[in-house]
């Protein structure tokens, strides 16, 4: 693999050149701080805002990982730097699977959260079953090479919003094992359970198998 673009080569200058540097493909930055706090030092995660690329990737594809795949392929198509994309799809039993892949879009195309919970605690109303979870795939891009992860947590919803913390649906989610929504928990709480945190581990523990990597 040669030198990444030169619009990028500030980033093999920075003190954290010694750690690994992966291009996290995404503009959500609780996400970002989620996966922050999983990485710890041994990783410098760069987000595409850090990264000096402004881009909104589309998500046009109709699972998870086709559109997580689609997502690192086309940064890493632009700046032959390692990185990583996630796509999360909260999939409620009682619907299906539903919203799923179209999560972030459930109401519409402003991609509001509260409207997406809106839409979502209505067409639960008349459904006993409230099981859903919340899953992760994740697709890592390394010297041009891609593995995928998957994260899962299992959980409810609850028919009111609870909690000002997190994104999303949190605010009418609650885990197993939890009498509170991701919405009240702080963000080291909500990684105790979380599937975005279990499908990092993954991918850390697969890094730190590979003997050596180009660390850009
Ligand atoms: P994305 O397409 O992976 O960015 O996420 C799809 C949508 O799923 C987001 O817009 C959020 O509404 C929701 N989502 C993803 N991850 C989470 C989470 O950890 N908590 C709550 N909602 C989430």
């Amino acid at each position: 693999m040669g030198l990444p673009p030169p619009h990028l080569w500030h980033l093999m200058f920075s003190p954290y050149f010694v750690v690994m540097k992966l291009i996290f493909a995404t503009n959500n930055q609780h996400k970002a701080d989620e996966v922050n706090a999983v990485v710890g030092n041994s990783i410098h995660v760069i987000t595409l805002k850090e990264a000096g690329l402004e881009i909104d990737i589309p998500e046009p594809y109709d699972t998870l990982k086709a559109n997580a795949s689609e997502k690192s392929r086309v940064i890493y198509q632009l700046t032959q730097a390692n990185c990583f994309s996630e796509d999360t799809g909260l999939e409620v039993k009682a619907l299906d699977g539903e919203p799923g892949v179209k999560s972030a879009r459930y109401a519409g195309d402003d991609r509001s959260f509260d409207k997406n919970i809106d839409k979502l605690l209505q067409k639960l109303q008349e459904k006993p079953d409230k099981s859903a979870r919340f899953r992760t795939v994740i697709s890592l891009i390394i010297d041009g090479k891609e593995t995928l992860f998957e994260g899962i947590c299992e959980g409810s919803i609850i028919d009111e919003k609870r909690g000002v913390h997190g994104f999303g649906y949190d605010p009418v989610f609650i885990p197993n094992g939890s009498d509170r929504t991701f919405g009240e928990m702080t963000m080291a709480e909500k990684a105790r359970f979380s599937h975005r945190k279990k499908a990092i581990e993954k991918l850390v523990a697969f890094l730190n198998t590979l003997e050596s990597i180009n660390k850009f």
